[in-house]
């Protein structure tokens, strides 16, 4: 016998590590500030973890209900209503997912047949595109307008086909930072009206927007909503990143799809969390008080970097900030974006993340990301590291 693994062929030929486990890994290698990947590096509420273990204690920690525990699928609702204003049934319209990383796989599966067209508007988030992939569908890339990251309606209008079934948007927009307007909004609503196409809106940076501006939420266009796969998570909202916890919010026809794909893929979600969850939702506060929070961060991180040949991009929303790069005094400037993260992770000690790695083509503009989520501590030695640029 000779034990070998069959040769087959990769159903991902082109998917390589993501750029986040890369730079991670290289700032972890290098002792470097790590800006690069997006996730707090201080604990979240203490009472968040009491409520957890309370849950464990008290027997939550067998199989829960497929589509999520009652009590958080009720509270996420009622979130909803009062937020947003729309009525989302517990029972059939909110489902608990894996973060929303499973949550927009899972909404993809269960709507794209192969050759269905999806757009997705770049730079955008690294998993859109495999996941249409994934499901058989074609990738149509519609640029964000260079520059301001705003959303070009005469080019989403144009790539609309007969063969489109779905848009993915994202506001807060990771990784530029820009936000939706309400007329945007209203703008995509218009333009989807006389269509079948699906929209997924993934809105996990719903509680960063920054004074003066607001979320708008796909859930209050009527429009919008009554085609929406409504992406929430946890992770960004609690700081809690690791623990990979999200929700789904659709109509019951799209829910009931989404459902079935998610039952035989993750099937479902740790319980002790969800309670945990539920219980501390009770408290609106942590969520409100997140965009001062995460504002003052901004702040801090934006006057240090004024101080720099970094030029700042506007920060409306998340917990990323992009600058351009093309002012500085070094040389290495003058390397792509990618090159130029990999020599600031390496030699000046602070990793980011190059914009070319949210474009399918590498479009490089000289722009590179921060995160901010870190403690003041944290900024301040990456800035002071970042002065000398
Ligand atoms: C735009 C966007 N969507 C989805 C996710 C994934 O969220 P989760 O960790 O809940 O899977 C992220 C995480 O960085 C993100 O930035």
């Amino acid at each position: 016998m000779n034990p070998r693994t069959p040769a087959f062929p990769s159903k991902t030929p082109h998917m390589g590590t993501t750029i986040f486990t890369v730079m991670s890994a290289l700032a972890t290698e290098k002792g470097a500030v790590n800006l690069g990947q997006g996730f707090p590096d201080f604990a979240c509420d203490p009472r968040l973890i009491e409520h957890v273990t309370d849950a464990m204690r008290e027997g939550h920690n067998q199989y829960p209900p497929m589509t999520g525990v009652a009590p958080l699928r009720e509270a996420v609702a009622a979130k909803i209503k009062t937020l947003y204003g729309r009525h989302y049934d517990p029972v059939n319209e909110i489902t608990v997912t894996a973060g929303a990383t499973q949550a927009i796989l899972t909404a993809i599966l269960a709507i794209v047949h192969p050759g269905d067209e999806v757009i997705v508007l770049e730079p955008c988030y690294d998993s859109y595109v495999p996941n249409i992939e994934l499901a058989g569908g074609v990738v149509v890339r519609v640029p964000l307008t260079p520059g301001t990251f705003r959303p070009d309606f005469d080019k989403i209008q144009a790539a609309l086909t007969p063969r489109t079934r779905a848009i993915l948007i994202n506001s807060p927009h990771n990784p530029s930072g820009m936000v939706w307007t309400r007329e945007e909004m209203l703008r995509l609503q218009e333009i989807l009206d006389p269509t079948d196409v699906l929209l997924i809106s993934d809105e996990v940076y719903e509680h960063m927007v920054y004074a003066p501006l607001q979320h708008w939420s796909a859930a209050q266009f009527g429009g919008l909503a009554a085609r929406a796969f409504i992406v929430s998570s946890f992770g960004k909202t609690y700081h809690v990143t690791g623990w990979k916890i999200g929700t789904v919010a659709a109509p019951a026809a799209l829910s009931a799809e989404f459902r079935k794909i998610h039952q035989f893929n993750v099937f479902t979600v740790n319980t002790p969390m969800q309670h945990g969850l539920a219980h501390y939702m009770a408290n609106p506060r942590p969520y409100l008080e997140l965009p001062a929070f995460y504002q003052r961060k901004r702040d801090l991180f934006r006057a240090g970097l004024s101080n720099t040949r970094f030029r700042l991009l506007p920060g409306e929303g998340t917990y990323f900030q992009c600058v351009d790069i093309s002012g500085l005094a070094v040389p290495e400037k003058d390397l792509g974006e990618a090159a130029f993260c990999q020599w600031l992770t390496t030699e000046v000690g602070v990793a980011a993340i190059p914009l070319s790695a949210f474009y399918g083509n590498g479009f490089d503009q000289k722009v590179i990301r921060f995160c901010f989520a870190k403690k003041d501590e944290t900024l301040q030695l990456a800035l002071e590291r970042l002065a000398r640029l």
